[in-house]
């Protein structure tokens, strides 16, 4: 896969903005704040339809307009594909797959293909469950085409549930035309949460043996890196020996857990537990690395996660994807480093930022196309 063109229109801090990308090897140079992650949150978007550091859509837009757009022309299979975003909050954003308006994420998603490595990436093991959970619903939304919508309509109906439990203002006996209607909101929340659970155990199991593989040979000791996912209505899913659950036998035990919960959820007027308070966590050595693993081996752990992430994509879609490397090399020591580099396929575009290119070797940079990047402009060389 490979981008050709990125065209920017009133995102962050770009007003207008066209960059032609000639080379598979990128870099972009500039100081703090000009606009180094903003381009490749740009492309990240294009890819994912979400930011990996927005909470909101409207915090992309530059500041004092109203809307955002983003175009991508690319080659995928040998063909020409152009990818257009309208980000128009609170509407719903316009996304175009070559100058046809897509009514689904699913119809749009799957184009463009990205793993995106930033430093943030390496905090993943101290971040919160939520920095894990858009770690994974964005690694997958690019997998699996029907989970964005899925998300999306998950997310929906916890909001109207949350609304129609604050309406019971903490009295838990309901009359039987109110059970009715919660049992309705439960019925919807728990088919759809279902599914977005048995996606998540599908993916981590796909990655669990390559990432464990790399985590082995970057890791001197030769540790061994199991994943599981923890949920809080279906409970842990060991990546490496567990069975993938189903769609069906997860519904059983969300439906059990809602009535176990039901009091509760009344009480404090939202749904306490489901998918979106779920969380993943590491082992290494069946040690849990969120509490335990020094700061190097939690980044070997990230490291691993993300070369795997790279495969598995690879593996479905027939392509490599587009590798972004936000500030990230100057932050691995020398040997993850080197094992990261020696790791990137000849044919994988590769996007880096940087603020200072005298860390890398002559070598590495004579194969680079060099943007500068100033407050927002781009300079080609
Ligand atoms: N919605 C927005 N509208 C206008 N400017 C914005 C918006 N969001 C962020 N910015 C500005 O964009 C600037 C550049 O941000 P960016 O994170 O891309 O910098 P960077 O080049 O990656 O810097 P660093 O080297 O520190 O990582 C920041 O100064 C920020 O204030
Ligand atoms: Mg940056």
């Amino acid at each position: 896969m490979f981008l050709k063109k990125l065209k920017l229109i009133n995102f962050r801090n770009y007003d207008s903005c066209e960059i032609n990308f000639s080379g598979n090897k990128i870099i972009f140079v500039g100081k703090n704040a000009q606009g180094k992650t903003n381009l490749l949150e740009s492309i990240y978007y294009l890819a994912t339809l979400s930011s990996f550091k927005a909470s909101h859509d409207s915090e992309v837009i530059k500041w004092g307009n109203n809307n955002a757009y983003l175009k991508a022309e690319l080659i995928k299979y040998d063909t020409d594909v152009q990818l257009d975003i309208l980000i128009n909050p609170p509407k719903t954003k316009i996304v175009k797959v070559n100058g046809l308006k897509k009514a689904s994420y699913s119809q749009y998603l799957g184009h463009l293909l990205v793993v995106n490595f930033g430093i943030s990436d390496l905090l993943l093991l101290r971040g919160t469950p939520s920095d894990r959970r858009r770690w994974l619903d964005d690694a997958i939304s690019q997998i699996y085409l029907a989970y964005r919508d899925r998300l999306n309509k998950y997310n929906k109906i916890k909001t109207q549930r949350n609304n129609f439990l604050k309406d019971f203002k903490g009295n838990i006996n309901l009359s039987s035309s109110q059970e009715e209607l919660l049992s309705v909101w439960d019925e919807q929340i728990s088919v759809t949460g279902s599914n977005i659970i048995h996606l998540r155990h599908k993916y981590l199991k796909e990655i669990q043996e390559i990432a464990n593989l790399k985590h082995k040979n970057i890791s001197l000791e030769q540790e061994d890196l199991v994943l599981e996912y923890n949920s809080t209505v279906a409970g842990n899913f060991n990546a490496r020996n567990d069975e993938i659950l189903s769609p069906e036998i997860i519904l059983k035990k969300y439906q059990q857990k809602i009535k176990e919960k039901r009091n509760e959820e009344i009480i404090r007027a939202q749904t306490v537990e489901g998918p979106h308070r779920d969380d993943v966590s590491f082992y290494i050595n069946n040690t849990d690395a969120k509490a335990f693993a020094s700061q190097g081996q939690q980044r070997t752990i990230v490291l691993a996660i993300k070369l795997s992430e790279i495969d598995f994509i690879e593996k479905i879609a027939g392509e490599s994807p587009i590798l972004l490397l936000d500030d990230v090399l100057a932050e691995l020591d020398k040997t993850r480093q080197n094992y990261l580099l020696n790791a990137i396929k000849p044919e994988t575009q590769t996007i880096i930022s940087t603020t200072d290119t005298s860390g890398f070797d002559e070598k590495f940079l004579e194969d680079m196309e060099v943007f500068h990047i100033e407050s927002g402009k781009v300079i080609h060389g």
